[in-house]
């Protein structure tokens, strides 16, 4: 048996942590044979529905669950994390924009990410999931100085695998057909699908679905998802984003065996992107690092996508630019 690693989750008694947290104690994300220690973080309001989750975590009686500490002091929650998953923050409403959450979230992420400079393993992998996510990742990785950059990432897995359901829908094949479809830039309206690379069932997907949808009703279904899912469930999407949560951890602790896949990482001049922004690219995992893969050829309207993103990232940054 390995010994356990310490996995650290913020906002956990919220709606993403009550399904995060049983994907992680159950062994999907970290491997079947990789004990947990959980240290689950809120703020005192949520305590009371905390120690409802840890009880009935206990009565999951998940084997790979060596403890599992619940507290509202971020000092105890990340010490000597070795992976973070940073959900704890408000969601919009219907009415709003994630970008409009800035002032609202950004600054619980400076404390989380003292907190981590100060408490966490070295080459711990933080993962934020807060929105705006990209634009809260860049805030705690600057408010960590003595950890590598390398240490942070955002969450666009989510905007990912909606691209890869509404491709394996259109041909009406199972989405574990498709491949390597990725996102560019921010958790936005913006953001860029890019099918580029992608293939269904071994056939790129270039060659499967007319440009017109792809730039049209397939970029418009992805980027706006998450508002359809709050008209539709009158909450902000919970399981499946749990679950790209999942993905996008386990695919960084294990590697992706050379699939591309989508993560919001600091840019260092990659495609033109300016360094520093938190920005989604098309990345492989080996070995516990991220590698973005930089050889792909960028067309004129994937370039024009790109930059609509820095754009949009740039002015969040010049919006938190007190917090950096
Ligand atoms: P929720 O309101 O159900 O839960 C959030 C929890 O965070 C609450 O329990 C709250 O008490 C707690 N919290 C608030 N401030 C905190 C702090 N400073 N420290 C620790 N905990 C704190 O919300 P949710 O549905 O779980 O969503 C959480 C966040 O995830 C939102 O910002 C949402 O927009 C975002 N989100 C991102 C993606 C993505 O793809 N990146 C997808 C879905 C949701
Ligand atoms: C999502 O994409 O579902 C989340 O970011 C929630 C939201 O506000 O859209």
């Amino acid at each position: 048996m390995l010994p356990p690693i310490r996995v650290a989750v913020t906002g956990a008694a919220g709606n993403i942590g009550y399904a995060l947290l049983w994907r992680i104690a159950s062994g999907s994300c970290f491997g079947p044979d990789q004990p947990v220690i959980l240290q689950l973080l809120e703020i005192p309001p949520g305590m009371p529905r905390l120690e409802g989750v840890v009880m009935e975590l206990h009565d999951s009686a998940f084997p790979l669950v060596h403890d599992i500490v619940a507290t509202s002091d971020p000092n105890v929650a990340f010490k000597d994390a070795d992976a973070c998953f940073l959900v704890g923050s408000r969601p919009r409403t219907a009415d709003m924009d994630r970008a409009d959450l800035i002032r609202a979230n950004g600054p619980i992420f400076t404390g989380t990410g003292k907190a981590i400079n100060d408490h966490a393993k070295k080459d711990v992998r933080v993962l934020v999931v807060g929105n705006p996510c990209n634009t809260n990742a860049l805030i705690a990785c600057a408010s960590a100085p003595d950890l590598d950059d390398s240490c942070f990432s955002a969450m666009t897995r989510l905007d990912q695998n909606r691209a890869a359901g509404q491709l394996a829908l259109r041909k009406g094949v199972p989405v574990a057909k498709v491949q390597d479809v990725f996102i560019w830039g921010n958790h936005a309206d913006t953001m860029y699908p890019d099918i580029s690379r992608a293939t269904v069932d071994g056939t790129p997907a270039t060659e499967i679905y007319d440009s017109s949808w792809i730039r049209g009703e397939f970029l418009k279904t992805v980027a706006t998802r998450g508002k359809a899912i709050i008209n539709a469930r009158g909450a902000s999407s919970a399981a499946s984003a749990a679950s790209a949560a999942v993905d996008h951890m386990q695919d960084w602790w294990m590697g992706t065996d050379g699939r591309i896949v989508s993560m919001a990482i600091p840019s260092k001049g990659w495609y033109g992107v300016p360094e520093g922004l938190m920005f989604s690219f098309p990345v492989v995992v080996e070995g516990g690092k991220i590698h973005v893969v930089d050889d792909l050829e960028v067309d004129d309207f994937a370039r024009q996508k790109i930059q609509q993103n820095v754009d949009a990232l740039s002015a969040e940054r010049d919006a938190v630019k007190d917090l950096l």
